[in-house]
């Protein structure tokens, strides 16, 4: 039981460097989110069936009060401005085609409201699920006659956190139905189960069953992906699903996958539906 020694390890280092102890295995903590006053958050939501845990829950409710509070107020949310800067791209003309996105999705509110909540969605034409980052540069490559933004640059965070925001608390729908989702969605299990790395750690081993404990300063949450891309206050940034994914795989001492491969699609499209009836709440404010 490998990871049962290094979660161990992880809650000493808990215990010497806050003090109190008694915070060490703390469940999420009892609250609701409604954004402005206004927007309400399913951050709590029955499982889908054949989820191994009985409720899922969103990682705010295993962030700190002042944490909280910021996503709760779109003025304290630093990764607004992210969402900001992906409004003034939506209507950037790029590419030989003299286009924006605008210029064929109009205005963003109307034609983009509820996309966010439904994707990865099955693309036919590339017989691969397609996530918001990979449709944006396929809408520049094939309809703006633009360059595809390379992984986590250029304009992908923000374009992306501003399409994603256009569903905010819309719950989260993964259609397993179209195409080969379902084959996805199984090698996106196998891969959540797979112990990897000289920690011999799945994603299983800290967000299914230490979810609630403390490891080193961090309170392990479900890993949903409802907030992406979220605002870290570590980075001060927007941080993309993808960098998150790589992030816990290299925590364990594996190797990373690439960003858009195989191995990551699949994770989403698994990790997704494990999230679903959660809301959408990109940007979601993270430690
Ligand atoms: C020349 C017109 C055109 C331009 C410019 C364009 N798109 Fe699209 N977009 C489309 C069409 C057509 C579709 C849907 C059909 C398809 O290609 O699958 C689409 C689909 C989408 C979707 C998926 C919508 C859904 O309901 O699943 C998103 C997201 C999107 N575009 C984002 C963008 C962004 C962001 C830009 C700018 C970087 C952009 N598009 C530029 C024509 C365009
Ligand atoms: C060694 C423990 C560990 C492992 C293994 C691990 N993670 Fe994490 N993960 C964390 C910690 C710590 C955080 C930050 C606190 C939190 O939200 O749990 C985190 C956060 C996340 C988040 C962000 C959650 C949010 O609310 O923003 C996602 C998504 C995630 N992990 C997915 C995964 C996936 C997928 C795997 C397997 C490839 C994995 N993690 C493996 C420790 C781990």
């Amino acid at each position: 039981m490998n990871y049962s020694r290094f979660i161990a390890a992880g809650l000493g280092v808990a215990i010497t460097t806050t003090f109190v102890a008694a915070t060490v295995v703390a469940g999420p903590v009892e609250d609701t989110l409604v954004i402005d006053d206004e927007i309400e958050i399913i951050t709590r939501a029955p499982s889908s069936e054949g989820h191994p845990l009985p409720e899922v829950i969103s990682g705010w409710h295993y962030r700190t009060d002042s944490t909280r509070a910021m996503e709760a107020d779109s003025f304290a949310n630093g990764g607004m401005l992210g969402v900001e800067q992906g409004a003034a791209l939506w209507s950037t003309v790029e590419g030989s085609e003299g286009k924006s996105c605008e210029s064929c999705h109009q205005d963003a509110a109307t034609s983009m409201a509820g996309v966010g909540a439904i994707y990865p969605k099955w693309h036919e034409e590339s017989g691969r699920p397609m996530n918001i980052e990979l449709r944006i540069n396929a809408c520049r490559v094939d309809n703006m006659g633009a360059e595809p933004y390379k992984f986590d640059k250029g304009g992908q965070k923000p374009l992306t956190a501003f399409i994603k925001h256009q569903s905010l608390g819309e719950p989260v729908k993964v259609n397993l139905e179209e195409g080969e989702m379902q084959k996805w969605w199984e090698a996106g299990k196998e891969l959540y189960y797979k112990r990897t790395g000289q920690l011999n750690l799945s994603c299983a081993s800290c967000h299914e069953l230490n979810n609630g404990k403390h490891i080193r300063a961090d309170h392990l949450s479900q890993g949903n992906v409802n907030g992406f891309p979220t605002y870290r206050l570590k980075q001060g940034n927007l941080i993309s699903l993808h960098n998150r994914f790589r992030g816990c795989i290299r925590d364990t001492r594996a190797e990373f996958p690439d960003a858009f491969s195989d191995d990551l699609m699949a994770l989403e499209v698994y990790t997704t539906w494990r999230g679903q009836g959660l809301s959408v709440e990109t940007p979601a404010v993270r430690q």
